[in-house]
């Protein structure tokens, strides 16, 4: 089969689009990515002899060029997106159009061409959910910040696809995901790239917050089995069972890095932050017989080791004037700026 993966040069994408390659040596892949902040072609580059891959550049919100991809292949999975909640809350309408729109565009050429669409989405939601408890799918969708609604929106929009028009959708829930190549804006390779340089670890809040963390190479092989044999119409929790408070994480980061603990800033909490995520994976493990491969030390190590082997990567992004300057705006300090955090210290 020929998949096309919008989103395919981002970080769970990238891992996608490899996923697919390496599982299924029938198959073919077209990647549709438009290059904005956190795409890369660097996370594709090593296919770039591999004549059963191709990139196109170019927007999901594109519907000529949405229309003829959709058209050449089997089967669409959608990682294109805005995908940070502090930029969420700095740009909410920059969510709305990729999350929504884009995701009605690529609808419109599924239900058109009908081709069964994947679409990506997150536990977030759910949102803010008690101790004790644990997310299933059949939950309310009670979502706190833009980036959650509007991931909830294009959720709907699938739903509301395949209720009108018969199109075959189905949506995964992914929990918190790390590994090689995420942007790091993200908390762990933030810290992780932060505490290389011996630049302070700004933690939000008491940081007790909890999240599952999820190996970005798991949820790929998650997604690729819900895409070939998950029920049209479905939804899927993916989720690890890791779940960890912030601090914890931390704390193993630096014990990993053997960084002291004095790298821990405490800084003031992201407004309106849910304290906990977390999935109920029964569904996915009862009927499609998922699980995940690693356990969070395996994840979360591999996830550090892969940043210390590979600065050219991150440095490349860090040392860059959109980095630097998203960095001041959401923290109050410049990356290039030596160590003490200003105003923002807690
Ligand atoms: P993040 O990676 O932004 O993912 P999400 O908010 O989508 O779960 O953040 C993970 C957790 O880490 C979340 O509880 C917020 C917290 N966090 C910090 O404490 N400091 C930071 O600088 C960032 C980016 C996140």
């Amino acid at each position: 089969m020929r998949v096309l993966v919008t989103g395919g040069a981002g970080f769970i994408g990238s891992a996608y689009v490899r996923h697919v390659l390496a599982a299924h040596p029938g198959d073919e892949v077209v990647t549709l990515d438009l290059l904005t902040y956190a795409g890369n072609p660097a996370n594709l580059a090593e296919l770039e002899s591999d004549r059963r891959h191709r990139f196109v550049h170019g927007d999901i919100a594109d519907a000529a060029l949405v229309d003829g991809l959709v058209g050449e292949c089997d089967a669409v999975v959608n990682f294109a997106a805005e995908t940070h909640v502090d930029r969420s809350l700095l740009d909410p309408e920059a969510f709305a159009r990729a999350n929504v729109v884009g995701v009605m565009t690529l609808l419109d050429a599924a239900r058109r061409h009908n081709r069964r669409m994947l679409q990506v989405s997150t536990d977030e939601v759910y949102g803010d959910i008690p101790p004790g408890t644990h997310s299933v799918e059949g939950d309310a969708l009670l979502p706190r910040s833009p980036y959650a609604a509007s991931k909830a929106g294009g959720e709907l929009m699938c739903r509301a696809y395949a209720v009108s028009y018969g199109t075959e959708t189905v949506v995964t829930r992914g929990c918190n995901t790390i590994g090689p190549r995420q942007y790091p804006e993200k908390v762990v390779p933030l810290f992780v790239t932060n505490a290389l340089e011996d630049k302070p670890l700004p933690v939000y809040g008491d940081g007790q917050q909890i999240r599952d963390w999820l190996h970005a190479e798991d949820h790929a092989a998650a997604i690729d089995l819900v895409l070939r044999k998950g029920t049209a119409g479905e939804t899927y929790n993916v989720g690890a069972g890791n779940e960890r408070p912030n601090l914890e994480v931390v704390r193993a980061i630096l014990a990993r890095l053997g960084k002291p603990e004095s790298l821990i800033a405490y800084v003031p909490d992201r407004p309106g932050h849910d304290r906990r995520y977390a999935l109920d994976p029964g569904k996915l493990r009862r009927e499609l017989g998922w699980a995940p491969r690693r356990d969070f030390m395996s994840t979360l190590n591999d996830t550090v080791d892969w940043y210390v082997a590979n600065p050219g990567w991150w440095r490349a992004i860090r040392e860059g004037q959109a980095f630097a300057d998203y960095h001041e705006r959401q923290y109050g300090w410049r990356l290039a700026a030596a160590g003490t955090l200003p105003a923002a210290a807690g």
